[in-house]
């Protein structure tokens, strides 16, 4: 197959564009008739008109006349247009049952959903297809009534009415232009929930949930979410909503999250439905946070969209800011904020240091569906935070409302953004567009010292930004690295910035925390009035998407671990001291050595554990270590297991040395919680979320000592018996019970669940097909249910995972099933880099089984190989070999292509 690659260098302002857009939809019992009646308007009159489709075309038409036209890959081309406003007229012919892909116009559970971003309205009918022709939409759709009672399409509706036959019809008109990837339509026997929210300029906006009859009682959260973001715009943001009605679709099959079309966001179910029987925190979480982004998109996205899709990131990366934002203002700003830089380093840095690294904005695509990345969106938003860490909040609200003021209703650029920041704030922002053309996470070498006799400390930053493959050299970044001081005792000590060329330092009013600006590769900054030996406490906030090293002793990571006043540096402290921890187990693993002690480790833990001052959210996150992809990033001649071995030998170690502290915190949590009345009427509270999470990160510790020791039924998590004959028998009887007596809540459920999932012994399937059994019916949990067969540690997950693929429960064509079972497993350390093989040919086999009917799916899953060549030599054998299969593959996607290609290059 020949491919074609899309270059950003290349962009052409369209020949023509579209003024008005009318479509009909005629939808049928298995084909749906489509007739679209543009105004198009010359642009480059003279150019040949070329039209985006891979519909069945019916008719096409010019002025009221039959035209001639070429059909080929995926285009439509006309000679001979008016050089003045003509009417296009085009009829196709689709068949949303067959559609499997997800794109375009698709059946689901009956009903018909559309998904157009970034290039699926082409599936439906011949249109220019990108992001700048920007029209007005009116939408008619015609079907029976009884099948499909509800008729959607984006903005007002305007009119409707019935036929003899039983048929009816509904009219939409959207008075906001868009591009088409913002189109909607949908077609159904779907209930609505419904609710008002007034404006602070005092107008009422319907809200309408559609989600199935069953279903309803499942919404009210994400309602109340809803509400709260749509406040929460207005104060923070100053942006109010600009339509008189908002609705929200939910559906079952769904490629993503959930899409931002005006006025009629389509959501994945995950992220709509919830209660707490089914639903857990971190769900509860979710569904705020996407429901806060997918409206947030209203103003950044809709009102002001991408020029071309290699600004993708003007959209995705702020308003991935913004939600994030949004979700630090309702609660727990700081976990929040360590929950995006762990989101970051599992997923973003491994993406940034392998085979298919591109900069926030891609110079290049072959599918765009491919570019929907962790770099994208979350590097992205770290972009974006670093304006407003330069810019400070009210510099950065100046600089959004010029980005609004200039460009509302436009198409542009993130040099389009970045302009509006800078001149907002009257600042040169150029040298900081280079966090758009460059690739790969730069590391910062710090070092510091206190300057004898001149009561200073001197801090020296090395910046290198690493080659990727699409770019060698590199240029240094402007970046903030946010930085206090501590002393020996933990305090806070004050200090006169001295910044770059700014001349007075020493008149300079004292502060304990300051922003440096970094431009340079190499850069001193000199801070005055220390007298004392000081820890720099440094990339506060994780002010800068960057590794970071600096000569720190055990003790000094400890000082800050105990006393820094910035969470995130706090909880860095300890990541860093695990780090080390785990380095070492490896070497020792490597070498054959026995594996060290740890017990500067230890102390920190148990004092963690024992401070009782500590938020239980932010205690818990202390107590995670580093994933694997994140200890292995940046190393070479991986061997996973290795990094696996290590890792877990560190959480057996410090589980066991910890055990007097971590059950008293099990116990209080427990308490806590029961003690509490909080919580109705969804029981997600985030006071409670955090005493949960604690809760759960310390099962999670204490199962791996206790599955050592007996215990008496009925009371397992505290009293040791010695008989061991009876111990396994005894502690399922534990489980059960506690499974059993459990509160109806799905968080408490998980966490028992997670808690027994690596044990070998029956009982811990008894578990699971309960709980399999108890929500058959519930798609949402099911999937929870595949996630823990696909992430168990058991010896037999390889078979668990093949016998899964047939439970009746289970089908590979929804997506949200082939990512809980083959993503988790593909995640999956121990069992994903079997020694022989095998986890790589089963991920293989199911990429290719995938791609036949979802390629964006299919494309996600083979970019757990993006590891291949960081690789020992065996596993690197194996993984290109399997490899080389797909891309062998008749028929393959140009989505599996691109990704399969860039690892093999
Ligand atoms: N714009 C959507 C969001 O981030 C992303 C999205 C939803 C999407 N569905 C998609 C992207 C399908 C590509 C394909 O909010
Ligand atoms: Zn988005």
């Amino acid at each position: 197959m020949s491919k074609t690659v899309h270059h950003l260098k290349d962009y052409q302002a369209p020949a023509y564009t579209v003024r008005k857009t009318d479509l009909h939809f005629d939808i049928g019992g298995t084909e749906t008739l489509v007739k679209s009646r543009l105004v198009i308007e010359p642009e480059r009159p003279g150019e040949p008109l070329v039209l985006d489709g891979s519909a069945e075309l019916v008719s096409f038409k010019i002025d009221g006349e039959a035209h001639d036209y070429e059909l080929s890959g995926e285009k439509l081309t006309a000679h001979g247009m008016p050089s003045e406003s003509f009417v296009a007229e085009i009829e196709t012919r689709i068949r949303p049952s067959e559609n499997k892909s997800l794109m375009g116009l698709y059946e689901s559970g009956g009903n018909l959903f559309t998904q157009c971003e970034p290039e699926g309205f082409r599936k439906i009918t011949f249109y220019p297809d990108r992001p700048d022709v920007m029209s007005k939409f009116t939408t008619t759709i015609v079907a029976d009534k009884k099948r499909y009672p509800v008729l959607l399409s984006n903005g007002n509706k305007v009119d409707g009415g019935e036929f003899s036959d039983g048929r009816h019809w509904v009219k939409w008109i959207d008075p906001f232009a868009k591009p088409s990837y913002l189109f909607a339509l949908v077609a159904g026997n779907l209930a609505v929930t419904k609710d008002v929210f007034t404006t602070r300029s005092g107008k009422n906006v319907a809200i309408e949930f559609y989600t199935t009859e069953a279903d309803k009682p499942k919404v009210p959260f994400a309602v109340e979410s809803l509400k709260n973001a749509m406040a929460w715009d207005e104060t923070r943001f100053g942006l109010e909503y600009d339509l008189d009605m908002y609705m929200v679709v939910a559906v079952g099959d769904f490629n993503m999250g959930a899409m931002e079309n005006k006025g009629l966001n389509i959501f994945n179910t995950k992220y709509v439905l919830a209660d707490s029987r089914t639903a857990t925190d971190a769900d509860f979480e979710g569904i705020e946070s996407v429901i806060g982004h997918e409206y947030f998109h209203n103003w950044t996205g809709n009102r002001v969209t991408c020029r071309d899709w290699f600004q993708l990131s003007l959209k995705e990366g702020l308003t991935v800011f913004r939600d994030q934002e949004f979700s630090g203002d309702r609660a727990s700003r700081a976990v929040r904020r360590i929950d995006n830089v762990r989101l970051l380093r599992q997923h973003q840095f491994p993406e940034d240091a392998g085979p298919t690294a591109h900069p926030v904005r891609p110079a290049s695509y072959e599918e765009m569906n491919n570019f929907y990345t962790m770099t994208v969106y979350e590097k992205g938003a770290e972009v974006v935070r670093m304006y407003h860490t330069l810019l400070g909040e009210e510099g950065f609200q100046k600089g959004m409302q010029l980005y609004f003021k200039r460009h509302d209703g436009q198409a542009v650029t993130c040099d389009d953004f970045r302009n509006a920041m800078a001149d907002a704030n009257e600042i040169n922002l150029d040298q900081f567009a280079l966090w758009y053309s460059q690739a790969g996470t730069p590391t910062l070498d710090i070092t510091g010292r206190l300057k004898a006799g001149e009561n200073a400390f001197e801090i020296n930053i090395k910046q290198t930004v690493p080659p990727t493959p699409d770019m060698v050299e590199k240029q240094p970044m402007m970046m903030p690295v946010k930085i206090g001081l501590l002393n020996r005792k933990g305090e806070a000590v004050a200090f006169r910035p001295h910044h770059g060329q700014a001349a007075h330092a020493e008149n300079a009013e004292a502060v304990t925390e300051t922003v440096l600006v970094l431009t340079e590769a190499e850069q001193t900054f000199t801070l005055y009035g220390i007298a004392e030996n000081v820890v720099p406490s440094l990339l506060r906030g994780f002010s800068a998407p960057v590794h970071l090293n600096y000569p720190y002793s055990d003790d000094d990571l400890a000082l800050l671990l105990a006393h820094d006043s910035d969470e995130f540096a706090r909880w860095e402290a300890g990541q860093t001291l695990f780090r080390r921890a785990v380095a070492a187990n490896l070497a020792a693993i490597e070498a054959g050595n026995p594996l060290p002690e740890h017990a500067g480790l230890i102390a920190a833990v148990k004092q963690v554990l024992n401070n009782a001052d500590l938020n239980p959210a932010f205690k818990a996150l202390l107590l995670q270590m580093p994933s694997e992809s994140e200890l292995w990033d940046g190393a070479d001649n991986i061997h996973p297991l290795h990094y696996h071995q290590a890792r877990e030998a560190l959480l057996d170690a410090v589980a066991a040395a910890c055990m007097n502290e971590l059950v008293p915190v099990r116990e209080w949590a427990k308490e806590q919680e029961a003690a509490s009345g909080i919580g109705q009427p969804y029981e997600y509270h985030p006071e409670l979320a955090a005493v949960r999470a604690l809760l759960a990160a310390v099962r999670l510790l204490t199962i791996r000592v206790e599955r050592h020791q007996t215990i008496q039924v009925g009371n397992y998590e505290g009293e040791k018996r010695t008989d061991s004959e009876a111990a396994a028998s005894a502690r399922l009887q534990y489980y059960l019970n506690r499974y059993e007596q459990l509160t109806p809540n799905m968080t408490h459920e998980i966490s028992v669940l997670n808690t027994v999932n690596h044990l070998e012994e029956e009982g811990r399937n008894t578990l699971l097909n309960r709980f399999a059994e108890r929500y058959a019916d519930d798609a949402l949990v099911m999937d929870k249910y595949f996630i823990l067969i696909g992430s168990s540690r058991r010896s037999d997950t390889l078979a668990q995972v093949q016998t899964a693929l047939q439970h009746p429960k289970f089908s590979l064509e929804n997506p949200n099933k082939a990512r809980s079972l083959l993503g988790s497993f593909s995640r999956n350390v121990p069992h994903f880099h079997a020694e022989n093989g095998s986890g790589y040919a089963f991920i293989a086999d199911k990429v290719m089984e995938i791609d036949r009917f979802n390629p964006q799916v299919a494309a996600r899953l083979v970019q757990a190989f993006n590891l291949c060549n960081k690789l020992e030599p065996h596993r690197r054998a194996l993984m290109t070999a399997q490899l080389q299969r797909i891309q062998a593959q008749e028929g393959l996607s140009k989505d599996v292509g691109e990704i399969v290609g860039k690892i093999l290059a």
